[in-house]
């Protein structure tokens, strides 16, 4: 029998998948010929950073594979789908986005469609997607996307729906292609998975337990991307407080983020995101410190009644994430809080919502994410009694928006007149004589500007503040 590219791959891993890479490229280059014309991709991406990050990692390896970006999903000759499960309607979102193509699908045959990420971790969706959309010839989940250029080999070579989901993260494999969306900024994983347990978080099921990357590994990207023209990174983990745990030796994150900042090149550093419950004052202490490490935290609250935190199972009380805010804002005046907030969590009453309007209040919050509540499969909260009628909902969201929206704006306004360092970002995408760049605190600033200044850092004095952003001049 012929020996198949598959006898012949390596086992190790980045290597192996530098073989499927190559061996992709002679498969599609055959395809290319067949159809008279240059084969394109389109990555779209659904979710958090994380995922953003993961996009970038397999836009990588499909432009390794000699394919072309493209703007147009419709038009693409392979389409991918990086999906986001955390709350239902993104699970709505993505399959109306997947029947529309499939509709387009029809018309184009030839086009390879797979769908990876959060969503593809759960069987429900796996067997959703295999019955009622057969036009989706790959499945994978969120531990194996390095596998990409593998799992396209499978189905170029005859394998017609290939579906390989891991319920386990396996090794972490570094040193795999990536191509940024921006020059200038990137996201850098530190840790994958979580250990948290929230009871309505379905993140720890499909991301898996918590993993810590080795700090050399991170740092050695850190260094690459700077000598590679970026300025800013984030760095990302589901609670990057417990960064190192498990590692024998690590070192903490706190130590984590000295050792970015002595990276030459790198101006600005983020992170993403801090669990309240192991913040330790070390952190606070290295970002007062830091001169590159921006003035904003991330602090999601969930909820401000300790009751519905215990049953969440945050494992901090309203008075302790107070206090921790007070801290913040007491050693660090000019930082930005940001937070999360889920209404209508099972057992939630008006009370409660009283004392996440009262924290709201308490903590000024310079911006907040509002979410309703969703059940999620195989979550503990999902079997808890007490959801309340969608009227209340919707009239304890509204009421929990407007205090959001209230301080946020008030907390806005206080840097009227600064000169404030931003990253340009873009062109306005309404006025092109503007460009819009992102101040340390994570404001937008508009100002007049052109494409020459985005990647760069400047100064920009805050002429007039629109609510959630900024007019400036230089
Ligand atoms: N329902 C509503 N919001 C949720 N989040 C996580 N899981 C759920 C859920 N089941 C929110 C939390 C988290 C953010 C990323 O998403 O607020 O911090
Ligand atoms: Fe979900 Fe909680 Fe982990 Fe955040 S910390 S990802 S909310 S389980």
């Amino acid at each position: 029998m012929a020996e198949s590219i598959f006898d012949m791959a390596p086992v190790t891993e980045p290597e192996r998948q530098y073989y499927f890479i190559e061996n992709a490229r002679v498969l599609l280059g055959r395809k290319e010929e067949e159809l008279h014309h240059p084969l394109s991709f389109h990555v779209t991406t659904f979710g958090c950073q994380m995922n953003a990050r993961d996009s970038e990692k397999m836009t990588g390896i499909l432009a390794d594979m000699g394919l072309m970006e493209s703007e147009n999903e419709t038009e693409s000759d392979i389409v991918l789908f990086n999906t986001c499960t955390i709350r239902d309607n993104a699970n709505q979102k993505f399959y109306g986005h997947l029947g529309t193509l499939g509709g387009k699908n029809q018309r184009n045959r030839d086009r390879i469609v797979a769908v990876c990420g959060c969503m593809a971790q759960e069987p429900e969706c796996v067997e959703k997607l295999s019955k009622s959309y057969k036009f989706v010839n790959i499945i994978f989940g969120t531990h194996n996307i390095y596998k990409l250029a593998e799992l396209i080999c499978r189905h170029l070579e005859g394998e017609e729906h290939v579906v390989d989901v891991w319920d386990k993260p396996g090794e972490i494999v570094e040193d795999i292609p990536s191509i940024r969306k921006y020059p200038f900024k990137s996201g850098v994983n530190i840790m994958f998975g979580c250990n948290n347990y929230c009871t309505y978080c379905i993140v720890p099921y499909v991301r898996g337990n918590e993993r810590s990357r080795e700090a050399k590994e991170i740092i050695r990207e850190c260094e690459k991307l700077a000598s590679d023209g970026v300025k800013e990174v984030m760095l990302l983990g589901q609670n990057v407080n417990s960064y190192g745990n498990g590692i024998e030796g690590s070192i903490s994150f706190p130590e984590l983020l000295r050792e970015v900042e002595k990276v030459d090149g790198i101006e600005r550093i983020r992170f993403m995101t801090s669990h309240p419950k192991d913040l330790s004052d070390e952190l606070i202490q290295v970002m007062k410190d830091s001169k590159k490490i921006c003035r904003h935290i991330h602090l999601p609250l969930q909820s401000g009644s300790t009751r519905i935190l215990k049953a969440m199972n945050r494992r901090y009380t309203r008075e302790q994430y107070l206090e921790l805010a007070m801290k913040i804002r007491r050693e660090i005046p000019d930082i930005a809080i940001t937070t999360d907030i889920i209404v209508g969590f099972p057992g939630e009453t008006t009370e409660d919502v009283d004392d996440t309007v009262d924290m709201i209040h308490r903590v000024k919050y310079d911006g907040a994410f509002t979410f309703v509540y969703s059940p999620r499969t195989g979550t503990p909260a999902a079997s808890m009694d007490g959801r309340q009628p969608k009227e209340w909902i919707k009239r304890e969201f509204d009421r929990v928006l407007t205090a959001v929206q209230d301080e946020s704006k008030e907390m806005a306004a206080r840097f009227l007149g600064n000169t404030e360092t931003v990253l340009v970002e873009d062109i306005n995408e309404q006025d092109p004589g503007l460009v819009t760049g992102r101040m340390s605190n994570n404001l937008m600033v508009h100002f007049p500007g052109d494409r020459s200044l985005i990647g760069k850092l400047v100064d920009v004095k805050l002429t007039e503040c629109k609510g959630f952003y900024y007019m400036g001049e230089r």
